[in-house]
């Protein structure tokens, strides 16, 4: 039986890398696509071969196609995963062309860009599942995301056209919508004026679970959605968020204690 590849997008850390590393434990062979040169080969001399890093830019479509290419190389391209993104903030009235332009190109072109090229690849097989990383920001705005929040809410229609254009020919294409997860995007937004525990128990208290979630709570929902164990399951949005997209406003938790 020829080995099932998986491109995944941004697998260098965060959610990628979890997401990599989850496959490869499927007995997947992961095709990691990536800018960062550097944290690819140091993720794959943990991981081994199974994890094999392919240096390139999700902005351009050539670097699809040799994601695409690699992986058809490797085993039967099964599994794609559009995942790699930047955080991206700006208020409309602060946001320049080549901001928005660069923003989308990362945000939107490239998952795309990816669903374009899986389902090219996958066609002739007449199987395949495509799995879009959105955000919770997808169907919410958040202060000051103007071209973010556009994007994920792209992404998530990117990934209904797909699954509607291509259910008859088994291909499947679902997205997860993270709320805050504790990965190096996430760091990076962080008051550093506290420790960095302590400023990631302030950020959780943001969802009504008041904890941010880790990258391997993403990665199996995405495992999932991959799976077979998710056959009539396409076009679908599953939010993993602790809650935070259900609440309309931040309302302190009951206090149970006293009742
Ligand atoms: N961390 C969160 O709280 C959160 C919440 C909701 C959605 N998301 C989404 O999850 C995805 C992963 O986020 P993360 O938190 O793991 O981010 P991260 O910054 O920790 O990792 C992102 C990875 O993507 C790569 N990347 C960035 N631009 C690229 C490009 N042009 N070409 C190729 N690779 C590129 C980076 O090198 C990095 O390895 C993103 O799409 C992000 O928007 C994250």
């Amino acid at each position: 039986m020829p080995v099932t590849t998986a491109v995944v997008t941004g697998a260098a850390k965060g959610i990628g890398l979890a997401i990599a590393e989850r496959l490869i434990s499927e007995e997947a062979h992961v095709i990691a696509f990536d800018r960062d040169a550097d944290g690819l080969s140091a993720a794959a001399s943990r991981l081994g071969e199974c994890y094999e890093p392919l240096v390139g830019d999700v902005g351009e479509w050539d670097d699809h196609e040799r994601a695409a290419a690699a992986a058809e190389a490797a085993g039967d391209l099964r599994w794609w995963v559009n995942n790699a993104g930047v955080d991206w903030v700006s208020a409309a009235h602060e946001a320049t062309p080549e901001h928005i332009e660069q923003g989308l190109r990362v945000l939107l072109n490239g998952p795309v860009y990816g669903g374009a090229v899986a389902v090219r690849h996958m066609l002739h097989r007449r199987t395949g599942s495509i799995v879009n990383i959105s955000s919770v920001q997808g169907i919410a705005a958040y202060p000051r995301y103007y071209v973010y929040d556009i994007a994920k809410a792209g992404v998530l229609m990117a990934t209904k056209s797909i699954a509607v254009d291509y259910a008859p020919f088994g291909i499947r294409a679902n997205a997860v919508l993270p709320g805050c997860i504790e990965t190096p995007m996430t760091y990076e937004t962080l008051d550093p004026r506290l420790p960095r525990e302590e400023a990631l128990r302030r950020e959780g208290e943001q969802a009504p679970m008041l904890r941010v979630g880790q990258p391997h709570e993403i990665a199996e929902v995405v495992a999932f959605l991959l799976s077979d164990r998710a056959a009539f399951v396409t076009g679908a949005g599953l939010v993993a968020d602790g809650g935070t997209s259900a609440r309309v406003y931040p309302f302190p938790p009951l206090d149970l204690d006293s009742l």
